[in-house]
């Protein structure tokens, strides 16, 4: 039962409210201001074990995947150690070779998860060390891997999946601080991402304190039957991540591109009925991205901008909502927030279970 009104209520409401209180949780006793890093001994590796990781691949499904995508630019950019993210469900299919200098990682809010579970128990087979960034204490993922971090969370009830995204989002930033500390990143740029993760709860609540001014537009969108999300580089993942939460409860069509890849192809199905939602930070990418909203206004798409404030959007018609900034590598989170809102509140105005949408299970325990 929601207050379609208000458009408040529920579990993904409840679990999107204790975002900031979950950020807290995660970082709780991990930073270290003195020293600008990270202490996770759960991750039960040492010094000379850290220095001689030549690559990270990380593993997870759906979303997990999507914050997967964002963990490997935070590992690339904070640690230089080269890292992507593959969909888990697809890694063991490929006989993959597992190399002994590689750490791989299992993110998973269930820990349950089969297909992440599997890829887990792939890598071992062969050999290899993996650690997990996982929810739910004692679930299957946590007892396979040879270390992790427990994301605090607390319990997430609603389908799709809001405050553990974040708390994984955070334990990535954890991780990379502490592999880039072992590692080359200065202390000053240590101490400069600590002091922004220890300002990343109160900036959480201040995003979510947009959720009122998201409505309008969110019924604007879920009147539209299809609807691109786009981002570049790191807004990439958010714009996959806004496209699954979008599509996950409202069961419109929604498509994650990159923005750079639009004019090889989607800008064919821009018009009137589509509407693009468009990440634009404040990076070196900024005005690349207002060059591409250009191009769709261009052609008469409707525009929904997720930026910061002081970006010059030119006289591109959109309607705008601005992020406070943090870290440009500690952007993405920020960015991604007000996407569930519009999710979440164009779910609640079609009047769908937002909670339990069809066809879906929280976790996905048979292939
Ligand atoms: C998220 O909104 C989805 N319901 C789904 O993609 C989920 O993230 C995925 O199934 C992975 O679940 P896990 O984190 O429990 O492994």
């Amino acid at each position: 039962a929601y207050d379609v009104e208000h458009g408040e209520g529920g579990h993904m409401w409840r679990e999107m409210q204790d975002q900031s209180a979950a950020a807290e949780r995660v970082l709780r006793g991990r930073l270290d201001e003195r020293f600008g890093t990270a202490h996770l001994g759960g991750l039960n590796m040492d010094a000379r074990e850290t220095r001689a990781i030549r690559r990270v691949k990380i593993l997870g499904c759906g979303s997990a995947y999507y914050v997967g995508q964002m963990g490997a630019s935070l590992i690339e950019e904070l640690a230089r150690i080269p890292a992507d993210a593959e969909a888990a469900s697809e890694f063991r299919y490929r006989d993959p070779v597992i190399e002994p200098d590689t750490l791989y990682v299992a993110v998973s809010q269930s820990g349950e998860t089969i297909d992440t579970l599997l890829a887990v128990q792939e890598v071992r087979r062969k050999g290899g060390r993996v650690v997990g960034l996982v929810n739910v204490v004692g679930s299957a993922i946590a007892r396979e891997v040879d270390g992790g971090i427990y994301l605090h969370a607390g319990p997430e009830v609603a389908v799709a999946s809001t405050k553990a995204l974040t708390t994984m989002f955070l334990a990535f930033s954890l991780l990379a601080l502490q592999l880039g500390r072992v590692r080359d990143l200065s202390i000053s740029d240590g101490k400069r991402i600590v002091a922004a993760l220890q300002a990343l709860p109160d900036q959480v609540e201040e995003v979510m304190s947009l959720s009122d001014s998201l409505v309008e537009v969110a019924e604007q969108l879920a009147a539209a039957d299809s609807l691109f999300f786009v981002g570049r580089v790191r807004g990439f993942p958010v714009a996959r991540e806004g496209a699954q939460k979008f599509k996950e409860i409202t069961y419109r069509h929604a498509e994650a591109y990159q923005t750079s890849e639009l004019k090889h192809g989607p800008l064919a199905l821009i018009s009137a009925a589509v509407p693009t939602v468009a990440i634009v930070p404040q990076d070196e990418l900024t005005d690349r991205n207002v060059g591409a909203l250009h191009e769709i206004a261009a052609r008469g798409g409707p525009l929904v901008v997720v930026t910061h404030p002081g970006v010059d959007l030119g006289d591109v018609p959109c309607r705008r909502f601005d992020v406070p900034r943090s870290e440009r590598e500690l952007d993405p989170i920020l960015l991604t927030l007000p996407l569930q809102l519009l999710a979440y509140h164009a779910a609640s105005h079609l009047g769908l279970d937002v909670d339990k949408p069809r066809n879906l299970a929280k976790s996905v325990t048979v292939e």
